[in-house]
């Protein structure tokens, strides 16, 4: 059975980029009736930050050589480890049960949300491979960052979490879908960009359509 883990991270609880990722999660269990659906907000529900117990469980971790979610309750010994766990262990099996990770988050600051920061500094230990999970990272942007566009290299949100999932999990197939020029809905100063935000906000539409039924099989 396919299990979906569908994360969202924006403050904004009418968001484009829940509404994204809610369509894509409606389109994968509509093509996946027996598959399995967990659903977090990191916004509404925020994971803490980490802490000190949580660097010395991920130091016992590191000595340990391994990262093994049914050996973790072994190496947490000290009750700041114990305390950190209780918050991680939830986090990492709801991770590893998936098969399909979506996350929907707005851009911040040219980057991530730090509520979506946070989860992941939760689950970021040594050496430990994600790589045979798919991530599909669905996300709303004020502005534009497609190649060509003026600002192309600020996007430190796809980059970054791109480059991470790679480097840390060893997954290579993160596949993003940005909606762009969303300021342009509210701002009347770029009521000129608001075709070129539908237009954008179409093809990711059609994007999630085709990944959801994809990532179904
Ligand atoms: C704190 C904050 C920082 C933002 N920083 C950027 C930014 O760096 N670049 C950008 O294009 N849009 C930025 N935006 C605009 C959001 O990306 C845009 O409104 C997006 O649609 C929000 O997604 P949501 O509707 O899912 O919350 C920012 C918005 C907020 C609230």
């Amino acid at each position: 059975m396919t299990h979906l883990l569908h994360l969202d991270a924006s403050a904004r609880p009418n968001s484009l980029s829940r509404a994204l990722g809610a369509e894509f999660a409606t389109a994968w269990r509509a093509a996946e009736p027996d598959g399995a659906y967990t659903y977090r907000d990191l916004a509404a529900e925020p994971t803490p930050f980490i802490d000190a117990g949580w660097t010395e469980l991920c130091d016992a971790v590191l000595a340990a050589g391994h990262t093994d979610l049914d050996e973790l309750a072994d190496l947490a010994v000290t009750p700041a480890q114990r305390a950190a766990l209780t918050i991680v262990e939830p986090l990492l099996a709801q991770v590893l049960a998936a098969d399909v990770i979506l996350i929907g988050t707005p851009m911040y600051n040219y980057s991530i949300p730090a509520a979506l920061k946070a989860w992941l500094d939760q689950i970021t230990f040594p050496r430990m491979s994600l790589g045979h999970r798919r991530f599909v990272v669905v996300t709303a942007r004020g502005g534009a960052y497609s190649p060509g566009a003026p600002k192309a290299a600020f996007d430190y949100q796809e980059r970054y979490l791109r480059d991470f999932f790679a480097g840390h999990f060893a997954v290579t197939d993160t596949v993003f879908v940005n909606a762009e020029l969303a300021n342009a809905v509210h701002d009347p100063a770029l009521a000129h960009l608001r075709e070129a935000h539908e237009s954008s906000l179409a093809t990711a539409r059609a994007e999630i359509r085709v990944l959801a039924e994809d990532y179904a099989r």
